[in-house]
């Protein structure tokens, strides 16, 4: 079979050459998009009396029938074809005939790509905040059932403070706020055209762009051909945010794995989101949050990928570049799979609020409390500090914790001891004198649920 731009040739493509050269075993994916891009091209170029509107009309109902045949997966794309630009068109011809020819009028294949790329990803973009949505509303419930549930809060992974449950989740929401945020500002330069750029240098036929990006819904076209073709730096942003993304997951994936075992027993979770061992009967491994944590890994690749492809090119279009595409597949498949079981695996799971409890009754988390104490009665900081880290070692020597110990023991260390301080050091006060905005104390984690509630009610 000839090949689309074949002119200029006089020997047939090696084959090796052929399969090596080729990307429509992965650009298909863009199947869609290539089409829609096509339609919205040659309707202004009838528009623009460039084409007739016989030939437009041709050209448009032959991509309709060859959009649904990609549906019913009743074309056969080949390799000889290249790429999903050139099989598409090809399908066309064969299928109008030589009228279809006139389709790449005024546009290269470059800028062909890049257009199919920012309809493409700017989907998938949307999608994802859906998404990010889901996963926070199913955090923030799980926190509404956890505003009574205290643990101890971690610093070096040492117990350090005692914290709401429930302020820990909405840490997550808080983040997975943050990259909602972004992703919802990369959108305003994934959401640019860049149609028109034609080669690199722009083209002889009087196109009308802004109309092609009316058609196409974008916010406005890019500004320079050049750019419009060689760069690729919407896709790094995406690639960015979804290893961000990722990396948050991953956190909280930790988490899960190290509160499922037996030595925390902090949380279970449901059985639909875990796997057995082939060995060892009592086993229940958290396969999910433990691929989630591992998968990060590759979205960090593709990103750093991409940022290696790109960092030598010359402008303008590089065929370097069509390695941008299999990393951005890989890390959208992967973010959705990832997305898809996060937020049912935190709905169901199960939250062991004794066994956090005791953890609490069993740690100087409420340490830093009664150094507060005694600066309350005038002592300054520091000495309060040396104070309190002296009871807590002897503590630690007599095998007793904070609250066992009798006043005669605390007045040991200093005169300033009261009994009130068997009320300042149960866990529920410690937690709720943090009342400041953004702190652990219960009223103030309610008021962020409640905002959070509001925020998520809006979308
Ligand atoms: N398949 C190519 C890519 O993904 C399309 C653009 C080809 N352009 C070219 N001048 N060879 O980058």
């Amino acid at each position: 079979m000839s090949k689309l731009w074949g002119g200029r040739f006089t020997k047939k493509t090696d084959q090796l050459v052929e399969e090596y050269t080729a990307s429509i075993m992965f650009d298909k994916e863009m199947a869609e998009e290539d089409i829609q891009g096509s339609l919205a091209h040659v309707t202004m170029l009838g528009k623009q009396g460039i084409l007739s509107d016989d030939d437009v009309d041709k050209i448009k109902d032959g991509l309709h029938r060859v959009l649904q045949r990609i549906k019913r997966n009743d074309i056969e794309f080949t390799i000889g074809d290249e790429d999903i630009h050139m099989n598409i068109e090809k399908s066309l011809i064969d299928d109008v005939g030589s009228v279809g020819g006139k389709l790449h009028t005024g546009r290269s294949r470059n800028d062909q790509v890049a257009t199919d790329m920012h309809l493409w990803l700017r989907k998938r973009v949307v999608e994802f905040v859906d998404m990010l949505h889901k996963l926070q509303f199913a955090l923030v419930e799980q926190a509404k059932a956890n505003t009574d549930t205290i643990l101890p809060g971690y610093t070096h992974l040492q117990r350090a403070q005692p914290i709401l449950f429930a302020h820990h989740l909405m840490a997550y929401v808080s983040m997975i706020g943050r990259d909602i945020e972004r992703l919802q500002d990369s959108y305003k330069r994934i959401n640019v055209l860049p149609l028109g750029a034609g080669a690199l240098a722009g083209t002889t036929f009087p196109i009308d762009r802004h109309f092609v990006a009316e058609q196409l819904k974008f916010d406005a076209v890019y500004e320079n051909s050049l750019d419009a073709v060689s760069d690729r730096d919407f896709i790094l942003e995406f690639l960015s945010h979804a290893s961000i993304i990722m990396m948050h997951l991953s956190r909280l994936s930790e988490e899960l794995i190290m509160w499922s075992s037996t030595e925390f027993n902090f949380v279970e979770l449901d059985d639909a989101f875990c796997t057995g061992s082939s060995i060892m009967p009592q086993k229940k491994n958290p396969d999910v949050p433990e691929l989630v944590r591992g998968k990060t890994g590759r979205v960090y690749g593709n990103l750093f990928g991409l940022l290696t492809v790109l960092k030598s090119l010359p402008l303008a279009y590089n065929k370097d570049m069509q390695e941008d595409k299999e990393g951005m597949f890989d890390t959208v498949a992967t973010l959705q799979g990832a997305l898809q079981l996060f937020a049912p695996m935190i709905a169901t799971m199960k939250v062991n609020k004794e066994q956090m409890r005791k953890a609490v009754n069993q740690d100087f988390s409420n340490a830093t409390d009664i150094a507060d104490f005694l600066v309350g009665k005038g002592m300054p900081f520091r000495q309060a500090h040396e104070v309190i880290g002296k009871t807590v070692l002897y503590c630690i020597e007599q095998n007793k914790y904070l609250l066992d110990l009798t006043l005669d023991e605390f007045k040991q260390f200093s005169k300033l001891f009261d009994d009130s301080i068997y009320a300042i050091l149960q866990p529920e006060q410690v937690v709720n004198a943090r009342n400041v905005y953004g702190g652990t104390g219960k009223a103030q984690v309610e008021a962020a649920i409640g905002r959070a509630d509001e925020a998520l009610a809006q979308t």
